[in-house]
């Protein structure tokens, strides 16, 4: 069986760490004209580790986008440290990792050190001459993602796991501090899954990162996150993890009503829910 020992958070921790760093309210996007996020309010607060789920096309890569800036919104306000997305009062502050940006085109010769290193840059800093600056913060990142002794192996040597830390560190040197995270664990096998979930854990424990991650994995997000989120147009639970609703529960959230007597769960044909199931299938087998 697979026990990941995450450190719950300290009463204290959560005293100290409730800086707000993130505040929406009333966020309405559209896409192609469809409304993909509806009257979205929620509040981040520092060092919160966050899973945020939800079916197929519920709008979790959309909320991110809107959050980095990237989509406008119809309606509705996001402050983020207090400024509005890409505001350049927050440049380097907010890191994004997507699964994509793993998969690297094999044709791209890059070693670890070139990539991370990437990271540090930006447009205030790019001419600067002091490289020492840059490979301090290189040397770091490359130390907190447990990649210190491939920094000059090549990105295309590297697992599915490695190259996820690799894009990781990156935004780890650009020294963000709030880490949005769209499905880091497809692709990636079991154990190298568990060690990125630690290493996420431990990025928010001992470096008060603020994290907010999308993931169908359901039981690997719940052995992680201390808060979850279920987003389907709209937010239609945020809670402590330990509170958020079985699948049972989940489908009369989502209004699914039973067809021919049947369980709920035989009805819902999301990955979210076929995910879960694999998952937690995969820890049968190792139990
Ligand atoms: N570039 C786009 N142009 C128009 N509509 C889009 C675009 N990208 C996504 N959408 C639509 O926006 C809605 C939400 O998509 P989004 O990618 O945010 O969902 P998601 O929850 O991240 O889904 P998944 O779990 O599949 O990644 C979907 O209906 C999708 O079809
Ligand atoms: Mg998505």
């Amino acid at each position: 069986m697979v026990v990941l020992n995450m450190q719950p958070l300290a009463v204290g921790q959560v005293m100290k760490q409730s800086e707000s760093i993130l505040d929406i309210k009333d966020l309405t996007v559209s896409r192609s004209g469809k409304v993909v996020l509806n009257k979205v309010d929620l509040a981040v607060k520092k060092g919160e580790f966050i899973g945020l789920v939800g079916p197929n096309g519920s709008g979790k890569s959309t909320l991110l986008l809107a959050i980095l800036g990237v989509l406008k919104a119809q309606q509705g306000t996001i402050d983020i440290y207090g400024h509005k997305p890409m505001s350049r009062n927050i440049l380097g502050k907010i890191g994004w990792v997507s699964q994509a940006a793993a998969v690297m085109p094999k044709n791209v010769r890059i070693t670890v050190r070139e990539l991370i290193q990437l990271g540090t840059l930006n447009s205030r800093n790019m001419f600067l001459r002091r490289r020492s600056i840059h490979r301090e913060k290189v040397d770091r990142a490359m130390e907190m993602v447990g990649l210190e002794g491939v920094g000059d192996h090549d990105i295309a040597r590297l697992s599915g796991g490695q190259r996820q830390r690799a894009v990781i560190g990156r935004a780890l040197a650009s020294e963000a501090e709030f880490i949005l995270l769209d499905e880091p664990l497809v692709g990636i096998d079991r154990n190298s899954r568990n060690s990125l979930l630690k290493l996420l854990d431990k990025l928010c424990h001992d470096e008060n990162k603020t994290i907010l991650m999308v993931s169908h994995d359901l039981a690997a997000i719940r052995q992680t996150a201390h808060r979850m989120i279920y987003l389907e147009e709209s937010i239609r639970f945020d809670g402590p993890t330990q509170e958020f609703p079985d699948l049972t529960s989940l489908a009369g959230l989502r209004g699914i009503e039973p067809v021919h007597g049947h369980e709920h769960e035989t009805n819902i044909s999301n990955s979210i829910m076929i995910e879960t199931d694999n998952a937690e299938l995969s820890k049968k087998e190792e139990e």
